[in-house]
């Protein structure tokens, strides 16, 4: 993927407000992490079949606990600083089949066709271009592998949606996250193809995604 189609600009900006929220990162999600996101998270990775798997925006390492033994996971994250508190949380974990590396999801440093599984939790509403970013998912999954992913997008119902349109760039300024993606028309924009979406909450904000590389 050339890198020229990357813009340094809004990736820098993404991953210096990341390296900024680093530290109270697990603190202001914990109650939806709580409630929600761990059964979510359970739940996704019991599909995940691997053996080779790339976890894009691995974070501060919420899915460690959820990684299956017999898997060959690599994790990549664009912000150094969320990267180190995975790391830290690694080491309690007896995960040796492991490897975290600083990288971006829209120029990745790995072969066409090299893994069987992408996942990707709560990452495409950050990722500065994101059809970029599943394009290079994509490029990187072999033929008939699959994508699963955890997203928040932009709502079905018209007046929260435009809601959030509205508060979007004032959002994306403050916290690197933009709120009103349509992640489920940027995968299939992407390439991929849709095998099956799950609303998560009332009103498609959150959503389960499995798409499959065509063969
Ligand atoms: C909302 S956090 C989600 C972290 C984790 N997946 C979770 O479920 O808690 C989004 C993560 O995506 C990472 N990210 C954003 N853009 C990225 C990119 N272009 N390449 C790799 N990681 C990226 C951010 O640094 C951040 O750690």
């Amino acid at each position: 993927m050339p890198t020229e189609k990357v813009s340094y600009k809004e990736t820098t900006h993404t991953q210096h407000r990341y390296d900024w929220i680093a530290p109270f990162y697990n603190l202001m999600e914990w109650p939806v992490e709580k409630l929600l996101f761990q059964d979510w998270r359970s739940d996704l990775w019991q599909q995940v079949e691997g053996p080779k798997v790339l976890e894009i925006g691995v974070g501060t390492g919420k899915n460690i606990p959820y990684y299956p033994d017999d898997i060959d996971l690599s994790g990549i994250d664009l912000s150094p600083k969320m990267l180190e508190r995975a790391k830290s949380l690694l080491e309690k974990h007896d995960k040796s089949q492991v490897q975290l590396k600083e990288m971006d999801a829209q120029d990745m440093d790995y072969p066409d066709n090299h893994f069987d599984d992408v996942v990707a939790t709560f990452v495409f509403c950050s990722v500065p271009d994101p059809v970029l970013g599943l394009q290079e998912a994509l490029r990187v999954t072999r033929p008939g592998g699959r994508l699963r992913l955890l997203e928040h997008m932009r709502a079905e119902w018209s007046p929260l949606a435009l809601v959030m349109d509205r508060l979007d760039a004032p959002f994306h300024y403050l916290s690197g996250v933009h709120i009103a993606r349509k992640t489920v028309d940027n995968v299939e924009k992407a390439g991929w193809q849709l095998q099956k979406v799950q609303d998560l909450t009332n009103g498609g904000i959150v959503k389960k995604i499995e798409a499959i590389k065509p063969r």
